[in-house]
């Protein structure tokens, strides 16, 4: 399974960004990088970076879509509209939606539907607060978001699950390599319960506070199929170096 880096640059970026795209595309040619790559830039960026991309291992993504093909939902966007963008995977269930727009379980799976019916690879973040983790809630916490968000009709082979400790998002903290282990043993367990053997296929990646100084580390834990990256994918250099941490597999 080759490692998959997915650049979250949530609302950042205006046209200019696109520079980082073009350094980040010569940085992954001249290294030979395999691993597979995916910048998930804000809506507007979608169809430049998808061009911009080119032939080069760059795919695009959304950081979230609506449950509808269509209609009259102001201001949304459906998996469609991405998809026709030239996205091929979308974020959904992300601890900022939850957080800041009061996505449930049942909507976050209603989205994650939507990005299957558009043809899309949906990443389903999950993960505990730090309330949760003090609690020792951790591992109940996040089987139980994956039984609310992954819905009934979902197809293993379009399905990402991100694991993400909220409070390691955005902090510069991060879990031990023996608690990411953990919890992606239990996620892979609860995937495997769920589509049997297809469900050892499910990439499950880490996020939060992934940066080069910590990615070798993070991207070798067991279990561990790639990252959901923050702050460090704006920048190309530091996206390129997490790269180039990745296991020998994820590189030619
Ligand atoms: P971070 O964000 O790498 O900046 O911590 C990760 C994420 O929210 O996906």
């Amino acid at each position: 399974m080759r490692c998959l880096l997915a650049g979250n640059w949530k609302m950042n970026g205006l046209r200019a960004a696109l520079a980082e795209i073009r350094t980040l595309e010569r940085g992954l040619a001249e290294n030979g990088v395999a691993a597979e790559i995916l910048v998930c830039p804000p809506a507007t960026l979608i169809s430049a970076v998808a061009k911009e991309a080119g032939d080069s291992p760059i795919v695009v993504g959304g950081q979230d879509c609506h449950a509808e093909a269509s209609g009259a939902f102001t201001g949304d966007i459906s998996a469609e509209m991405l998809k026709d963008a030239g996205a091929s995977h979308v974020i959904v269930g992300h601890s900022e939606r939850r957080q800041y727009h009061g996505e449930t379980d049942a909507a976050v799976a209603a989205k994650v539907k939507a990005a299957q019916r558009a043809g899309l690879s949906a990443i389903l973040c999950v993960g505990e607060t730090e309330t949760d983790r003090g609690a020792g809630r951790a591992l109940a916490v996040v089987a139980a978001q994956l039984g609310g968000s992954i819905p009934e009709t979902t197809r293993a082979h379009d399905l990402i699950v991100a694991y993400e400790p909220v409070w390691a998002i955005g902090t510069g903290r991060t879990p031990t390599v023996a608690q990411i282990a953990e919890v992606h043993a239990s996620i892979r367990g609860v995937l495997v319960d769920r589509f049997g053997q297809e469900g050892k296929a499910i990439r499950i990646l880490y996020g939060g506070s992934v940066k080069p100084a910590n990615a070798a580390e993070i991207l070798a834990v067991r279990d561990v199929g790639g990252a959901l990256i923050g702050a460090a994918s704006l920048k190309a250099a530091d996206f390129l170096a997490i790269a180039l941490a990745a296991p020998l597999q994820g590189r030619s």
